[in-house]
């Protein structure tokens, strides 16, 4: 008895202590309760010796294993985020999107029989009475007659074709320009530069059938990369997952750029802030986008980046010049290529001369007291790669970085040369990206000083295959009036851009990365910078005339060929120096 008055003596003096904290003890349970609540999934899994490194995994578990195509979005939201276009980029953004616009079959097509196939159709050299004479400097013409699988002449356009003039023994190949007739009828112009041998090359990339599921996908999945950032606090850390547009279903972080205005935003952590966000990397690709039957138009040697044999010759043979009519390039208004290939070595058609920089010594001197500031994807990365193993003075200087993401700087002392290289800034699939160094290229282009002894090489295409042009054109907008600025304050920075370039495909590849998504990104470059003082080096046409087969990284002997173009342009040709 005593002992129970006792105990309970105890426990009511024990509570009159305690209640002194009451309200810090209601205030500790409710948060408990809502940890609770709010991670009743996490927890789930988590046992009574669950260490902080546990709790941390299972808090991330859930966000790892979501795909992200469970969450309903619609992402005609996301294009009004900030999106105000000015009376002027209202039009010139209708004209853009019209000058890449593309044909379609009155019908749609879902049937490989009625799709459109290489091996049917094939190509003739016009004229057909075989007693025409070319010369250097004429334009060949090609008719390209598509027809199905059942044989049958297709009666639509639509059809993406790549052609090409070469000639193995000469170490020549320049593109040709492909002219949709939109009834099943193609024209291809080439000019011809030289004299010899030319053999014709027409390749189907993909038929009119899976242009229109590509285009599907740009308007229906504009999501079908996509991202995530980790957050970290302390020791703990969640990942969610981001991109240009997300579910307004949940809570999200908008990391939208204040300075351009474009978007990006990561789902709310569940227990971080916003602010804590601390990498940015590719998640992921989005799978079974298409049914089995649209797969069949993407099949490896049967529709895909498959030559269209010829009905009769497949090549010519190019005469020299006459004296009484030369040609020369008073033809190249009906198709100017940018360049051609002959003895393995590019010949642009402009008026600059390309010099060859085989001499290390060479390039080390045309670069002398310069600074080159590389702005892009992994396709100018090549660039920096390129130029720092080639040049013996030239060293990489340790930033730590992690490999193929940068930043990555090279400097040589000796010659007071500078190199730089940084990533754009998202969308971009690179394995993982520290937020502090995640910079668009616009805000970067801000910082530079310019001059006559900077050059600013910029690259923007690969990563924005799968969003809407739109996204890509209002991208370059921003940078493009940043170019411009630059060129305002410091006359004489030289401001190059390299184009999109064909690559491998196959079916997989095919929907995130198709040339048919470069071209038409390729194609909003060059009427966004057309007329503008800056240096397009033409990665498509280096690309395409070349033999090499096509990769997303060219091969060196391609890159060799954009580099001394660069520096062609950055050293022209003295003639003074040899009197
Ligand atoms: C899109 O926006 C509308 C209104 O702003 C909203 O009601 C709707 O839930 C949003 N849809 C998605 C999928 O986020
Ligand atoms: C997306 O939202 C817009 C309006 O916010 C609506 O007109 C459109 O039909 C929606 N699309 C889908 C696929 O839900
Ligand atoms: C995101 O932030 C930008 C400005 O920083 C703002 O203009 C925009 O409306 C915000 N978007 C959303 C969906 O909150």
């Amino acid at each position: 008895m005593k002992n129970g008055r006792g105990r309970h003596w105890r426990i009511k003096t024990m509570w009159r202590n305690l209640s002194k904290y009451s309200p810090l003890f209601v205030v500790l349970i409710l948060s408990c309760v809502a940890f609770l609540l709010r991670n009743i999934y996490s927890l789930e899994k988590l046992d009574c010796k669950a260490s902080l490194y546990q709790l941390q995994q299972s808090i991330t578990a859930p966000f790892r294993t979501r795909s992200p195509g469970q969450l309903e979005r619609n992402w005609s939201n996301c294009s009004s985020h900030g999106l105000v276009l000015s009376p002027e980029e209202a039009v010139e953004q209708e004209h853009l999107l019209k000058s890449i616009a593309w044909p379609e079959p009155h019908l749609p097509v879902s049937s490989l029989h009625h799709s459109s196939s290489p091996s049917s159709s094939s190509f003739s050299i016009l004229p057909l009475e075989n007693d025409r004479e070319w010369r250097v400097g004429d334009h060949l013409e090609v008719l390209v007659h598509m027809r199905d699988f059942r044989d049958r002449p297709k009666q639509h356009g639509g059809d993406f074709l790549l052609a090409r003039l070469h000639s193995p023994e000469l170490g020549a190949g320049v593109v040709g320009h492909v002219v949709d007739h939109e009834n099943g009828l193609y024209s291809v112009l080439f000019w011809l530069p030289w004299a010899g041998k030319a053999h014709v090359e027409i390749n189907l990339v993909h038929p009119s059938e899976a242009v229109q599921v590509l285009k599907r996908l740009r308007e229906d999945n504009p999501d079908r990369v996509y991202f995530k950032s980790q957050f970290r606090f302390g020791p703990f850390s969640e990942t969610t997952i981001c991109n240009l547009c997300l579910s307004t279903q949940l809570p999200s972080c908008n990391y939208t750029n204040h300075h351009t205005g474009e978007p990006w935003f990561c789902y709310k952590p569940k227990l971080l802030s916003c602010n804590s966000r601390v990498s940015h990397s590719k998640a992921g690709y989005l799978k079974h986008l298409i049914t089995s039957r649209e797969e069949l138009f993407f099949q490896r040697l049967v529709n895909l980046k498959v030559p269209i044999p010829s009905s009769g010759l497949d090549s010519i043979t190019v005469l020299k010049e006459t004296e009484e009519k030369p040609n020369g390039a008073a033809n190249l208004d009906i198709f100017k290529p940018a360049g051609f290939y002959y003895k393995e070595v590019w010949r642009p058609t402009n008026d600059v001369l390309l010099r060859q920089f085989d001499d290390t010594a060479a390039v080390t001197r045309c670069l002398e007291g310069k600074v080159l500031r590389i702005y892009g994807d992994s396709t100018v990365r090549q660039w920096f790669e390129y130029l720092t193993t080639a040049l013996p003075d030239l060293k990489e200087f340790n930033l730590n970085s992690p490999k193929n993401v940068g930043p990555f700087l090279s400097v040589d002392s000796v010659h007071n040369i500078l190199i730089e290289y940084r990533c754009h800034g998202p969308p971009i699939r690179f394995s993982s990206v520290a937020t502090n160094q995640l910079r668009y290229v616009a805000d970067e282009l801000e910082g530079v000083e310019g001059g006559s002894n900077t050059v600013v090489v910029l690259s923007i295409w690969s990563h924005f295959s799968t969003f809407p042009v739109e996204v890509y054109i209002r991208r370059l907008r921003s940078i493009r009036a940043a170019v411009l600025r630059l060129l305002d304050r410091a006359p004489g920075t030289l401001v190059v851009l390299r184009t999109a370039n064909p690559q491998d495909l196959d079916t997989e590849v095919s929907l995130y990365n198709s040339d048919w998504f470069s071209l038409q990104l390729d194609a909003i470059l060059r009427g966004m910078f057309y007329g503008l003082d800056v240096v397009l080096v033409d990665a498509w046409e280096m690309t395409l005339a070349h033999h090499l087969p096509h990769a997303l990284h060219p091969p060196p002997p391609i890159i060799k060929t954009m580099i001394d173009f660069l520096l062609s342009h950055i050293c022209p040709e003295d003639t003074s120096a040899f009197p």
